[in-house]
């Protein structure tokens, strides 16, 4: 073999599902300059796969999936390094087995411009684990003011636009941002909050709003905003995408405007189908996310999107924050959860339960993703970039903050215990777990 190739792998007996090609059941995969070269299933040629010099993996008894697609990451890099750099949250994302990040504007400078995006996609280049897909800014400084040159970000390499974190208050601004991003068939990625009514709460409005003496944001607040945008993408036919659903209403309101025709898509996160508000009794600041946790009746509705097809996507919403802005008053404290080292292996435990298939849950952390993206990612066809992993879908581990590779270990997960565990994960063929760790 020459210096810098990259050696041929074939993978055995692995049980395979790439829910892009149908597949689902047992084979081997041969791959050959990191990239899939061919896919052998035992049910239609049982004669194995042999090649002379290839590695050989024996992956008897293990699942293959296509590497997860994590369509919205905040990597803080440009400006807030302290929190996450590209560098540590591409590991942290190999370790979790996501292999193609989307990364969310709001850095320091605000990814509003081609210098930011070129940035970004080189640092990734150079310095990252896996491929980063950078996600532009709507607006300008994601002000809500003045569309950003979204033109110009889509050639230097942005794949979708959100104000994430920010709402686009202003219906005008989101109607001709539908419009313009209509030109290169991208999606607005919709983070649907009234901020009127959300007026700088910090949990859910309810009885744990009451009971801790904390600032409620309304359900309303989310359920107004996707109402408004469905009916925006009704106007312009823009392409639109739901961040973080975490409400019943919300699933009510997009299962019904799919029926309707209407081109949206939706996603959720692990937090939504595995939280209530109850998390955050006793201030517990881990669990402060912006939407907030909700109710058992919201989780519940959100397990049934996820069933129903009504919720394409389950994504991170990865918001790693240094320890200090979360040892601090609840209301003060910064929003989000470090959760792309754990966003597999929860969402795996909707396959235990028996709510999904493992097909079906492959399928929106994979194919799903990339196709609202068009990313060519998320699938193991012939030709495709060999990313992968290897997975125990039963050993039992426990989840520990002290082992997360992301700088930010806030994480309302820790010590729960989970069924399931990535063995091996690979970007274009190379296998990077022992590199990361
Ligand atoms: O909880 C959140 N944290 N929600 C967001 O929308 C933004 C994110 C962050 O950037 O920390």
């Amino acid at each position: 073999m020459e210096k810098g190739e990259i050696e041929d792998i074939i993978i055995k007996n692995a049980y395979i599902i790439d829910p892009s090609q149908g597949i689902d059941e047992i084979g081997d995969i041969f791959i050959r300059n990191g990239k899939i070269n061919k896919i052998k299933l035992f049910n239609k040629n049982k004669e194995p796969l042999i090649l002379h010099n290839a590695k050989i993996i024996d992956a008897s008894g293990l699942y293959l999936f296509p590497g997860l697609v994590d369509m919205h990451v905040h990597l803080r890099e440009p400006g807030y390094e302290y929190k996450e750099t590209i560098k540590s949250g591409t590991k942290a994302a190999v370790k979790g087995g996501v292999t193609s990040i989307c990364c969310m504007p709001n850095t320091k400078p605000v990814n509003d411009n081609k210098t930011v995006t070129q940035f970004i996609i080189q640092k990734a280049k150079a310095e990252g684990v896996c491929p980063v897909f950078p996600i532009g800014a709507v607006t300008k400084g994601q002000k809500g003011e003045e569309l950003s040159e979204m033109g110009i970000m889509y050639e230097a390499g942005c794949i979708a636009f959100s104000d994430d974190g920010h709402p686009i208050m202003n219906a005008l601004l989101m109607r001709r941002a539908l419009e313009y991003s209509k030109t290169f068939d991208v999606p607005i990625i919709s983070h649907p909050e009234d901020l009127n009514l959300s007026a700088s709460g910090v949990v859910n409005e309810g009885e744990i709003s009451i009971k801790l003496g904390l600032r409620g944001i309304p359900k309303e607040s989310e359920i107004i905003m996707i109402k408004r945008d469905i009916e925006l993408a009704s106007l312009t036919g823009g392409k639109l995408h739901i961040a973080h659903v975490s409400t019943e209403g919300g699933v009510k309101a997009i299962k019904e405007a799919k029926k309707a025709g209407i081109n949206i898509t939706a996603e959720t996160c692990p937090h939504y189908f595995t939280l209530t508000e109850k998390a955050v009794e006793g201030y517990n600041t881990n669990a402060k996310v912006n939407p907030p946790l909700r109710t058992e009746k919201d989780l519940q509705a959100i397990k049934e999107g996820l069933e129903d097809g009504t919720i394409d996507v389950i994504a991170s919403d990865h918001a790693p924050h240094h320890k200090d802005e979360k040892l601090c008053e609840f209301e003060r404290a910064a929003s989000g959860i470090s959760g792309i080292e754990t966003l597999f292996l929860l969402s795996l435990q909707l396959y235990h339960e028996k709510l999904l298939s493992l097909s079906e849950l492959i399928k929106k952390l994979t194919i799903n993703p990339s196709s609202i993206l068009k990313l060519n990612k998320g699938t193991l066809k012939p030709g495709s970039d060999a990313d992968l992993i290897l997975v125990d879908i039963n050993e039992e581990c426990t989840i520990d903050t002290t082992t997360f590779i992301s700088k930010g270990k806030n994480s309302p997960f820790d010590g729960w215990k989970v069924r399931g565990k990535i063995i091996e994960t690979f970007v274009s063929g190379k296998p990077l777990k022992e590199k990361v760790i």
